[in-house]
């Protein structure tokens, strides 16, 4: 989970660049979530989510001026996709990390590593060849 792989790439640098840190952030997050020691990891957790969260917000802002700026025509279905992982990750309750810590890390974790995954590869891959066309790398 969270690792990057070659096939990821959109031959943009830039956005490279920025899918590692998401990659990076969400390891640090299963990492401290697989740890077996007992201690309580809650604020640190709490923490990266938040630091997640800012990121994939900044992330996508990047994208989507990069669209815009060279007429992407599926600008705005691409942005639809942006926000309902904003709206979801938003929504992670707090309240019920800490009770039950593990567990439901692991199935935030999941979903979030699956999302990253699926939205490279089918969703901004389609910009790929686009961007590349105009002399963005
Ligand atoms: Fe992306
Ligand atoms: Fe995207």
């Amino acid at each position: 989970m969270f690792k990057w792989k070659e096939l990821y790439s959109c031959n943009i640098s830039k956005i490279d660049d920025q899918h590692k840190k998401l990659f990076e952030i969400g390891y640090k997050l299963s990492d401290l979530v697989r740890s077996k020691d007992d201690l309580d990891h809650y604020d640190e957790i709490i923490e990266l989510i938040n630091e997640l969260t800012k990121y994939t917000i900044y992330h996508f802002e990047t994208e989507e001026k990069l669209m815009e700026e060279y007429g992407f025509n599926g600008l705005e279905e691409h942005k639809k996709t942006h926000k309902a992982f904003v709206d979801k990750i938003s929504q992670i309750n707090i309240s019920v990390i800490d009770e039950e810590q593990k567990r439901v890390m692991m199935e935030i974790l999941v979903f979030i590593a699956d999302w990253i995954e699926d939205h490279i590869l089918k969703v901004d891959h389609m910009y790929k060849d686009f961007l590349n066309e105009k002399g963005v790398f």
